[in-house]
């Protein structure tokens, strides 16, 4: 059976053999079919990319009728019992778990390379006392560009790791300081004998004590939601993040672009929006309700529905697991009552089998970030920490694979074709021209 797709052009009467490559036919192939000598040739047309691949990439797996996910061939369940989340990153970045002594290199530079310039600590001085932290992370990450020009050469792989480095180090030390700047506390410098996570938590709560001792399970349960949340392939942010570097801006503003993205409430900004639905819904017995109204089409389940997944998210099945240790500690999340509810109602409803809408990694996240004392604002914070490490291993791929180019798609114009200039004293009014459209 040969690997090419036969496509019969049905106005010329013409026919094309198209090569099938990994279940794919490259669209550039298309414009051989031409209607007429000198046509332009045939596109796809793909709004919101439905059915278009953009790369070829080793770093992520997902199966989406399965709930598969895979980090470079590992399962994601595993990574999140087994691992720490530098060893997930440093898989993520380098293709293969570390040996104990690379592990032990690899977390000692990302350790040292959690400073700010103080010049970025006054950057931050600069933002309303009520600023969305999300709005301070992505500016302050954009603004490291300003602090390390080097980096602008994305060519030379030594810088590109540097970056690499500084980025991980520094992202959770940026949240960190919105969240104590939106609270007017002075900031917590980096413990360099913490781990990650613990060294997170420290420069969050730390007030007068003077060492900060964080709660092991609570560090190791925000360890494995850093694991869960690291990469997703091209999801909205990453798209952003291969986009804006395929212009070969640098990895700052990129990851900067790649947060604008995350930050909408389709996207991470979904977290915040749980708990939002959450208390809006108020008790257990009102879910029923809740549920009709977004069914008769009055907004949406948030933290439900994914673009890929057509089964249970894998990471929702981890994050329950990891609730449960939280809430050991911290006592039940009283909206976990009113969650479960919602998703035993909606899995079972019609509407959402049909559509196959399951919940998704931000269904349950925001209820353990809650328990463990996060603000809802911070949770999409939360999940750009981690991500970054994704955003990172899929631009590095990008930079490296000699088939990508700067980011361009095409358009279908349907706007007006040539018009003859029209001088101001002319032009009739906005207001006229929607009295009567067809003057
Ligand atoms: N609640 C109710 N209905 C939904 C939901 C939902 N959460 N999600 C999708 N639907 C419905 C749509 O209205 C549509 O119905 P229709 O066929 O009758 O028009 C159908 O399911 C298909 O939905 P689309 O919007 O076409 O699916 P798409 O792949 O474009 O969107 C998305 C995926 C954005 C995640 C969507 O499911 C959604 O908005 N979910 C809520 C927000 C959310 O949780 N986002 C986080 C995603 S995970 C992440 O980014 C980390």
């Amino acid at each position: 059976m040969p690997d090419t797709l036969t496509i019969i052009d049905n106005r010329t009467d013409l026919r094309y053999e198209l090569p099938i490559h990994q279940g794919t036919i490259r669209t550039m192939d298309l414009r051989k079919i031409q209607a007429f000598p000198g046509d332009f040739g045939l596109m796809g047309y793909d709004p919101a990319f439905m059915n278009t691949a953009s790369c070829q990439s080793a770093v992520t797996f997902i199966d989406g009728d399965k709930g598969i996910l895979r980090y470079r061939g590992y399962g994601i369940e595993q990574l999140a019992e087994k691992c720490s989340f530098l060893e997930v990153a440093y898989l993520l970045l380098f293709g293969e778990l570390p040996t104990a002594s690379e592990l032990q290199a690899w977390v000692s530079t990302i350790t040292h390379h959690t400073m700010l310039h103080e010049t970025t600590k006054k950057f931050l001085e600069g933002f309303r006392y009520d600023a969305h932290p999300m709005g301070m992370f992505i500016s302050t990450v954009a603004a490291l560009s300003t602090v390390y020009p080097d980096a602008r050469d994305v060519h030379d792989p030594a810088v590109r790791q540097l970056q690499i480095c500084r980025l991980i180090g520094k992202v959770p030390t940026i949240a960190a300081y919105t969240y104590r700047h939106s609270l007017g506390y002075p900031y917590v410098y980096p413990d360099n004998e913490l781990t990650y996570p613990a060294n997170f938590l420290n420069m969050l709560w730390k007030m007068v004590e003077p060492k900060y001792q964080a709660n092991p399970t609570l560090a190791r349960a925000l360890d494995i939601l850093l694991i869960l949340h690291a990469d997703h392939e091209q999801n909205c942010s990453t798209n952003v993040m291969r986009s804006v570097g395929s212009s070969q801006a640098d990895p700052f503003v990129s990851v900067a672009a790649a947060a604008a993205a995350l930050s909408g409430p389709l996207h991470g900004g979904a977290n915040e929006e749980v708990l939002r639905m959450l208390d809006e819904i108020g008790s257990k017995e009102r879910v029923w309700a809740y549920i009709q109204q977004v069914k008769a089409g009055h907004g949406k389940l948030m933290g439900f529905g994914h673009r890929v997944y057509k089964n249970y998210d894998p990471r929702a099945r981890v994050i329950k697991w990891t609730a449960d240790q939280v809430f050991q500690v911290t006592g039940r999340n009283p909206k976990l009552e009113i969650a479960i509810e919602l998703e035993r109602i909606a899995l079972d409803d019609e509407y959402f089998v049909k559509r196959k809408l399951y919940p998704n990694v931000d269904f349950y996240s925001g209820i353990i970030y809650q328990a463990m004392g996060f603000q809802p604002e911070m949770f999409t914070v939360l999940f750009a920490i981690p991500r970054t490490v994704g955003w990172l291993a899929q631009w590095q791929e990008m930079i490296q694979d000699p088939e990508q180019k700067i980011a361009r798609p095409r358009q279908v114009f349907v706007g007006k074709e040539s018009r003859q200039f029209v001088p101001i004293e002319q032009r009739g009014s906005q207001a006229a021209r929607a009295a009567s459209p067809n003057v």
